[in-house]
């Protein structure tokens, strides 16, 4: 095993140790001496900074994820689904979905019945035949275990399944703690995980309030290497290094918004004509009966007259960003144009915008020994990592009731050859139909080239 996984403490020191010592630790200790277990299945550990903007590792302050980046998995972005907000986009990561899915349509989403619900067991389950990949991952069974920190929607049942291990956001618990929670799970005597999904909510709170450019972001960035350096210090000092396959990655960028120009609603819409869900710059609207063509008259004169956002009827909405196709959308969808905002929020920066926005691409570096060493790909699709997940877990897809519109195809190009040779031998087409449908004649081609 090459992996290119290394921490300043190098692991001869230790391996050297263990030799040396292990008998007076046998002596001293005997029988009462805990012995670790790890899950029999590869690792996957993915970490995820919000608000992370690809272009934050040029500021200095994260030589930790710029050696990373260097010695495995190199993009320039990871391209996000629209709305570039962090549930949606952490929603469709944990299930390789587009939001005309799961129907998290924003941090908060008008319900079937028109009310506007946030952070909620029926967020996050607009169809009961969701599957989380932390869910899918123990439904697979033969000792796969989840261990999910923070990541939203993560408290909840789905499919009547909760992961093994999990934690609830809890904002005052120090990184560090949380870090070596994961590392009990990993290594935990009867059930150690094999997957673990793990959330820490900056650089994103201190942008929204200083400023993309401010000190206190360059402080978070600092503070987010030295994390990443402190869990690769713990694999290190729990043997997990080799096996681990690690993923880092953000959820959106962000953009500094021009105030001046802010789009005042309270001038273009009577208060009473309107009920609102959502948040700048993505707000969804539902009229009040009657008023209707008014309230669409004056936002379609403010339209043109400001230029600063977009107006959209259910019809209206742009095919690429996958939005449509869930009851939950209503009657209209005000967009904002970068980098203006609406009043509905007082913050110096933002996302949520279009994901087209270069602005708003999320960040990804991956390294471990399934992934290529010293590889760089322009981009990755963010719905794509439950495909390759599933994928290098091998497991049972036949489990899904909905399709995933995670794919294969263009990820799969980060991982060695030999892993795909691996997986030709174990598995059959049936578990991997799920994610290459469409794409099967390219596929095909490579298993030729690589087989
Ligand atoms: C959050 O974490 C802090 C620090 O670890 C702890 O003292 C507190 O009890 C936790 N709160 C909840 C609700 O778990
Ligand atoms: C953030 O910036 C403000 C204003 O410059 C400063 O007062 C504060 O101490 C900073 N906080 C941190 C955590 O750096
Ligand atoms: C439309 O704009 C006019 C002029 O500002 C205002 O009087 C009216 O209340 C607005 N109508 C609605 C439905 O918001
Ligand atoms: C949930 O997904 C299933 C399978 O795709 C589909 O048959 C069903 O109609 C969906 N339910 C809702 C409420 O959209
Ligand atoms: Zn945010």
């Amino acid at each position: 095993m090459s992996a290119k996984l290394t921490c300043s403490f190098g692991r001869t020191l230790t391996l050297k140790m263990t030799i040396v010592f292990s008998w007076v630790v046998w002596l001293l200790v005997g029988y009462q001496q805990h012995v670790d277990a790890i899950s029999k299945h590869p690792i996957v550990c993915v970490l995820a900074f919000d608000g992370f903007r690809p272009d934050y590792i040029l500021r200095g302050q994260t030589p930790t994820l710029e050696r990373l980046s260097r010695e495995g998995v190199h993009t320039q972005f990871l391209k996000n689904v629209f709305p570039t907000k962090t549930f949606v986009n952490f929603f469709s990561m944990a299930t390789g979905m587009y939001a005309h899915k799961h129907g998290v349509l924003g941090n908060t989403a008008f319900n079937k019945d028109g009310q506007c619900i946030g952070y909620s067991y029926e967020l996050f389950h607009y169809n009961s035949s969701i599957t989380p990949i932390w869910t899918l991952n123990e439904l697979s069974g033969e000792g796969r275990h989840s261990g999910v920190m923070m990541w939203a929607g993560e408290q909840y049942e789905y499919r009547n399944v909760t992961p093994t291990f999990s934690q609830e956001y809890n904002e005052t618990m120090p990184w560090n703690d949380r870090i070596d929670m994961t590392m009990e799970w990993l290594t935990h005597k009867s059930t150690p995980i094999n997957l673990l999904y793990m959330y820490f909510e900056q650089p994103d709170s201190d942008s929204h309030k200083y400023g993309v450019n401010s000190k206190n972001v360059t402080k978070q960035l600092k503070r987010v290497d030295v994390t990443i350096e402190y869990f690769l210090r713990q694999l290190s000092k729990h043997d997990l290094m080799e096996k681990t396959n690690l993923i880092i990655l953000s959820d959106h960028g962000m953009v500094d918004i021009d105030y001046d120009k802010m789009i005042d609603l309270r001038k273009i819409l009577d208060p009473g004509s309107y009920t609102m869900c959502g948040g700048s710059p993505v707000l969804q609207l539902q009229l009040t009966q009657g008023l209707e063509e008014e309230a669409y008259r004056n936002l379609t004169n403010a339209r043109d007259q400001l230029k600063t956002f977009e107006v959209y009827k259910k019809n209206e909405i742009p095919k690429r960003w996958n939005y449509m196709g869930t009851n939950r959308v209503t009657d209209l969808l005000l967009v904002a144009k970068l980098p203006y905002a609406f009043n509905d929020e007082n913050v110096k920066a933002d996302h949520g915008y279009d994901n087209a926005e270069p602005d708003m691409h999320a960040y990804f570096t991956a390294i471990g020994p399934l992934f290529k060493e010293k590889f760089s790909i322009k981009h990755l699709q963010n719905i794509d990592i439950y495909a390759l997940v599933a994928y290098i877990m091998q497991m049972d897809t036949a489990k899904l009731v909905m399709k995933p519109d995670a794919s294969l195809a263009h990820i799969i190009t980060i991982l060695k050859s030999g892993a795909w040779e691996n997986f030709q031998n174990h598995h059959t087409q049936n578990n991997l139909k799920y994610f290459v449908s469409k794409h099967r004649r390219r596929i095909h081609k490579r298993e030729a080239t690589v087989g």
